[in-house]
């Protein structure tokens, strides 16, 4: 199936796009993962504010239309199913998207603010396998995972902040326009990520 996966910073698009791509067997296409693994590409012949993602990113804004639109158009070419996850955040980006591919589902995982902020502060990620751990509700059990643990430069309070506000401004539009076409499905991204695996597996399987 073609996924997509919308949600404020920290509804844990991230935890379930994984287990999505796993049990699917599709492509996990992440405009963030793929920027942080991009962080100093020089972007400055896009006639851009800043010369590299880094600058927004750490600042919690977002990263020009058109450098993140060549990745999505890129990383979709080759994929058979995937589920997209960070793309589209604004009304224009989703325009696009509509040129490039149609979608199956289109999900969205909702959670409340003060949860979002917690969640944030207290995730920590694995740099040598990329898995995304939480101090108190997802601890690893490897001490030696534990260890090496290592933080998000946009972790912190407040980047966390801006991100919500960019959030609310540009990517709340986004959520709007797919309640408008008819085609979004809500799930309740408060519960444990267990509970809300179950729930995503069951609307995908109900809309495809
Ligand atoms: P991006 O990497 O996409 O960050 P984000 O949208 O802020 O989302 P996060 O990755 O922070 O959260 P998530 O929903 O994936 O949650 P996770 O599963 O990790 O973007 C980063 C930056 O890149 C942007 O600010 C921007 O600068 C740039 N960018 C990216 N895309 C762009 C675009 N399209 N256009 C322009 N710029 C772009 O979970 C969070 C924590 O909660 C973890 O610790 C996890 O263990 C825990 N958790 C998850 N689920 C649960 C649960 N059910 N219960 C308890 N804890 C949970
Ligand atoms: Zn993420």
């Amino acid at each position: 199936p073609r996924i997509l996966i919308l949600g404020a910073p920290g509804a844990g698009k991230g935890t379930q796009s994984a287990r999505m791509a796993d049990h699917f067997d599709i492509e996990h296409v992440t405009t963030g993962d793929a920027l942080r693994a991009n962080k100093d590409m020089d972007i400055s012949d896009m006639d851009t504010e800043y010369d590299t993602p880094r600058e927004y990113m750490d600042q919690g804004e977002l990263v020009p239309d058109a450098v993140v639109n060549a990745i999505v158009e890129e990383a979709l070419s080759q994929a058979g199913g995937f589920v997209l996850d960070g793309y589209p955040r604004n009304l224009e980006q989703a325009e696009e998207l509509e040129d490039m591919t149609d979608l199956d589902v289109v999900l969205q995982l909702e959670v409340g603010e003060g949860e979002l902020v917690h969640r944030l502060t207290g995730r920590r990620m694995d740099p040598e396998t990329g898995d995304i751990y939480h101090l108190e509700y997802n601890p690893p059990e490897d001490e030696d995972v534990e260890e090496r643990l290592v933080q998000r430069d946009d972790d912190t309070e407040e980047t966390v902040k801006e991100r919500l506000r960019v959030y609310r401004e540009s990517t709340e539009p986004v959520i709007e326009h797919y309640e408008e076409e008819g085609v979004l499905e809500v799930v309740d991204g408060e519960q444990s990520p267990g509970e809300v695996w179950a729930d995503v597996k069951a609307t995908i399987e109900d809309t495809v």
